[in-house]
């Protein structure tokens, strides 16, 4: 493959600092990034994929994150038919701890014997690396100020009380 795309894959429910670390490196290794909103099935979501898709545009283009970015969601299916469908070989994830792996390994390795895409995984700069999307929804669901955690656009969102629509 000549030009090097690549996947990132995840809920986004909602974008986090720990998930924009990510983007934000992986954009510089690679020629395009497709950061994807994917329905997980094992999730209960408290935003709608389009809303999360919405926060991500926004938290890039805020954040000015460099590179060729294309932002867009899936639930047609598999998610290595995006990545073949847009000629992505790599899927890149964040990986905090022994967990992460745990549950991203089998993944990496379906998706590697369904279509030959491989899994990048990168370490998180030490200020996200304890941030996750449940304990932000947790937060916020209580009334707690999840500032210091996602993007500024995600938190005013939150803080509005817009979620839920
Ligand atoms: O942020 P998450 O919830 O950990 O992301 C997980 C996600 C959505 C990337 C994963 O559930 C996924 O890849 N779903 C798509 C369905 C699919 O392709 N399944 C087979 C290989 S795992």
């Amino acid at each position: 493959m000549s030009s090097r795309i690549a996947v990132v894959p995840g809920s986004f429910d909602p974008p986090t600092l720990g998930h924009l670390d990510v983007i934000r490196r992986a954009a510089s290794l690679y020629d395009q990034l497709h950061v994807l909103v994917v329905h997980n099935p094992g999730k209960e979501a408290m935003l709608p994929i389009s809303q999360r898709q919405m926060l991500l545009e926004q938290s890039i283009a805020e954040s000015n994150v460099e590179g060729d970015i294309v932002v867009a969601s899936w639930s047609m299916g598999l998610l290595v038919d995006y990545a073949t469908d847009v000629g992505a070989g790599v899927l890149v994830k964040g990986i905090r701890s022994q967990i992460d792996v745990a549950y991203e390994t089998p993944m990496a390795i379906v998706n590697r014997h369904l279509a030959h895409v491989e899994t990048v995984f990168l370490l998180p700069d030490p200020a996200h690396a304890l941030v996750s999307s449940s304990l932000v929804r947790q937060v916020a669901s209580l009334g707690g100020d999840v500032s210091p955690y996602v993007p500024p656009v995600v938190a005013r969102f939150l803080d509005t009380g817009a979620r839920g629509i």
